[in-house]
């Protein structure tokens, strides 16, 4: 059996971040899928070093070895704050308006991935898969190629994958794509960002497309693009439910929110989250019905993420500035109505939270999937759960079709999900969590895993 070469901008996250939603468990996924196949997790190690010299550092823990290098100052600024952060993470969640179109970071974003491909093309045996993530190595599969590697590469996309008409917004717009398809395999989180994909390639590439089994053909190669929505790990997260750390987590959260509702948001601190309107849709909310605001408490867990970049500083700002207005209008002695926790927790801590919140409020202007939504059903009372307001822009809403939709741009449908969710009876409670848990437990990570390995293997061999 091959072995599986992971490569991804970070490793392994450290303990305790929490909120990283996707990280978790792809963290999680990707290290039994290694143990299963053996084989190596490679990519940057967050230090930064004087010079990007490309040295490895191995570990091998429990099993599994990763090999990390340091990069330089400016390659951080550059590659990872610049091009990746500032570039292709806005202009794939549509944000052209936050988009910094810099041709000097693309050069940086350039030079990372050939220096990730220079150190761990060495640690490629000829039959290993190679299996690269997200938007900061679109260009590193044509970059292995270039080192004469044969080898299978498949890579996924975390993110949403913008409309064409978006995306042609960026310089060198062809030249990234053209890269992307000397990869054997590609795969999205939903078929929408997949039919985005596939548009592109026709319509502005020129190249061949077979919707049906995603086979893209150009200038004489063939490439495979497919959905693959990534899920949870179920037995994991039930193991984390049942721990003392998990227990202690739903008792802290009871003992504090006695005789009110929780409603509970877990995100990491990013424009992309609908972190503001969330908070103008629950003011909406107590604006309608202000007798409620006693018996409700909103906990939004929101740990700071990519500090360095402006955009990221601006909606802190525009975050602590809503909700302090909020609270300093609607608290009373004995009353707050927002409860803003910068820190990260475990998630065995935020499966305690996720439990005894009676509404789980998920609601990003746009998310490739979004984890958290998963882990909120996963971990809900059968008997008694909870209710899941979902934006209909994540990812998850493809799968999670029976929790309560909402437009997160509009304050009086946001206000209108909370009001039904607090009133909502336990038989269509129960109704909707059981046609969501069955797809959260039967689509998991383990499936995720298998499938998309399984098809870089075999595509393309009919
Ligand atoms: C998203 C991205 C991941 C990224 C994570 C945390 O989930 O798809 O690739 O690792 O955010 O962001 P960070 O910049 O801290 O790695």
């Amino acid at each position: 059996m091959s072995r599986l070469v992971i490569i991804s901008n970070r490793v392994a996250v450290a303990k305790g971040r929490g909120a990283a939603g996707a990280q978790g468990g792809l963290a999680g996924a990707l290290n039994s899928a290694l143990k299963k196949f053996g084989g190596v997790w490679f990519g940057w190690s967050g230090q930064e070093a004087d010079e990007t010299t490309g040295h490895i550092q191995l570990h091998t823990n429990d099993g599994v070895t990763t090999a990390t290098i340091d990069l330089s100052h400016h390659d951080v600024e550059e590659y990872y704050n610049g091009y990746a952060n500032s570039t292709l993470w806005p202009l794939f969640h549509y944000r052209i308006d936050l988009t910094e179109y810099e041709n000097e970071t693309g050069r940086g974003y350039e030079r990372v991935n050939e220096a990730f491909a220079q150190s761990v093309s060495p640690l490629i045996d000829p039959d290993d898969l190679v299996w690269v993530h997200d938007y900061h190595l679109l260009p590193l599969g044509e970059r292995l190629r270039s080192k004469g590697l044969k080898n299978r590469i498949g890579f996924f996309l975390h993110t949403p994958w913008p409309p064409a008409r978006l995306f042609v917004s960026l310089p060198y717009h062809e030249r990234l794509v053209r890269t992307m398809l000397e990869y054997d395999l590609i795969g999205f989180q939903t078929d929408e960002w997949l039919g985005s994909f596939l548009h592109y390639c026709e319509k502005e590439l020129g190249a061949e497309v077979d919707e049906a089994t995603g086979r893209i053909s150009f200038e004489g190669r063939t490439t495979y693009a497919r959905a693959y929505p990534i899920g949870v790990d179920w037995d994991h997260i039930q193991a984390q439910a049942k721990l003392p750390e998990a227990r202690q987590a739903a008792q802290r959260m009871l003992s504090s929110t006695r005789h009110r509702t929780a409603m509970i948001g877990v995100d990491r601190l990013d424009y992309s989250k609908g972190l503001p309107e969330r908070i103008d849709g629950i003011s909406r909310f107590f604006d309608q019905n202000p007798d409620r605001v006693r018996d409700l408490v909103f906990i939004q867990i929101a740990p700071p993420s990519r500090e360095d970049v402006d955009s990221y500083q601006k909606i802190r700002a525009e975050l602590e500035q809503k909700t302090g207005q909020i609270n300093g209008a609607r608290s009373e002695v004995d009353i707050v109505p927002i409860r803003y926790v910068n820190k990260g927790h475990s998630l065995a801590e935020l499966c305690g939270f996720y439990s005894t919140a009676k509404i789980g409020l998920v609601t990003p202007l746009r998310d490739g999937m979004n984890l958290v939504a998963k882990e909120y059903v996963a971990v809900q009372d059968p008997e008694d759960p909870g209710v899941l307001i979902l934006s209909q822009f994540a990812g998850a809403a493809h799968q999670l079709k029976d929790a309560v939709l909402v437009n997160p741009h509009s304050p009086d449908n946001l206000a209108r999900a909370i009001r039904l969710a607090l009133d909502m009876p336990l038989e269509e409670r129960k109704r909707r969590y059981q046609s969501m848990v069955k797809s959260v437990r039967e689509e998991d990570i383990h499936g995720w895993t298998d499938n998309f390995v399984g098809d870089l293997r075999s595509v393309g061999a009919d």
